[in-house]
């Protein structure tokens, strides 16, 4: 069932705010009012040299030429602050959504969904209400670019169960140490995931394949750079290298020719508070921007982080 409450506090600020608008000519006692509540406020933030000053949130509702798009992240990003903001949730019943308690400063605010492509981004502040309107993909493909990286990676296809145990080099390519598929399932995960994601766009996929023979001296390459590459290719050891090599070769070729993963389902809006099922903040300790496969999180819990 979709249920979607507001609770009283919310209700009554949106209406508190929605009051102050209508009635805002510029010397009217309430925006007078809000003018010396904030001076106050400053005035007890400059003695404390605690706490930002009071945010604010920005409401809307997210349509497409699909119609009204629900489970859909909306993010609001600024560079305004001290260090690099994003907050991102997920619309909820009607395709509506609220990011709550932003702190003072233009946002960038732009709608990704599973079946979208990344909208377009407009420019809002807290207290603003927004029509978004989502992008509907193409194809398949193009939808594809922000799916989770596990999704891809469950492209990969590891060797038959029937292959084991293995014959090593000189039959099967794949390690005698390895008896049972699981073992060779286990390296993929605690040998390589133990440190990164497999499915991101800058491993499925080699940007430099020209520069090699094959997709099998290509990923050869890959796992020998950088700072972990004596790690790396240790790992790639154990699956029995050459063998091993071949199964990330081929998940490599098979993306490139143009293999889609599912699309994953979108966030359940049942749970949706505020038409927000999710809020997530990020604040970043540099100026750079995050990867774009990093953002936003698929998680879909309620985690205000
Ligand atoms: C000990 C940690 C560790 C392990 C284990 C590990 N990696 Fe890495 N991997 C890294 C780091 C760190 C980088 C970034 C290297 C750099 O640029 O300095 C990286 C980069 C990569 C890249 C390069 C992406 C690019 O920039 O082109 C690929 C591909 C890759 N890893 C695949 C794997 C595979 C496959 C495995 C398992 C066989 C694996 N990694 C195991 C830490 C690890």
């Amino acid at each position: 069932m979709k249920t979607s409450t507001i609770p009283a506090a919310d209700a009554n600020r949106t209406a508190a705010r929605r009051g102050r608008r209508r009635g805002a000519g510029p010397f009217s006692a309430s925006v007078v009012a809000t003018a010396l509540a904030a001076l106050i406020a400053a005035a007890a933030l400059a003695a404390s040299g605690q706490a930002l000053p009071e945010g604010g949130d920005i409401t809307g509702v997210v349509r497409s030429t699909a119609g009204l798009e629900e489970g859909v992240w909306v993010i609001a990003e600024t560079d305004d602050l001290a260090t690099r903001f994003i907050k991102s949730v997920v619309t909820g019943n009607g395709g509506r959504f609220l990011i709550p308690d932003l702190p003072p400063a233009r946002y960038e605010v732009w709608v990704r969904g599973y079946g979208l492509v990344d909208s377009a981004r407009v420019e809002a502040g807290p207290g603003d209400e927004l029509a978004l309107e989502a992008v509907v993909a193409a194809t398949e493909a193009e939808a594809a670019k922000v799916y989770p990286a596990n999704y891809w990676y469950s492209l990969i296809e590891p060797p038959a169960s029937s292959e084991f145990p293995g014959t090593g080099a000189d039959g099967n390519g794949i390690a005698t140490t390895l008896i049972d598929q699981s073992q060779w399932v286990d390296i993929q995960k605690q040998g390589c995931m133990l440190c990164h994601q497999l499915g991101s766009r800058i491993v499925r996929e080699i940007d430099n394949r020209d520069e090699f023979d094959s997709t099998l001296a290509a990923w050869d390459h890959r796992v020998q750079m950088g700072q972990r590459g004596s790690q790396m290719t240790n790992v790639m050891n154990r699956f029995g290298r050459s063998r091993g090599l071949e199964m990330f070769a081929d998940w490599s070729d098979r993306i490139a020719a143009g293999a889609v993963p599912p699309r994953p389902p979108r966030s359940a809006t049942s749970s949706s508070r505020c038409g927000s099922g999710a809020t997530r903040s990020t604040t970043s300790t540099t100026r750079s921007r995050p990867t774009s496969g990093t953002r936003p999180s698929t998680r879909t819990g309620r985690s205000t982080a």
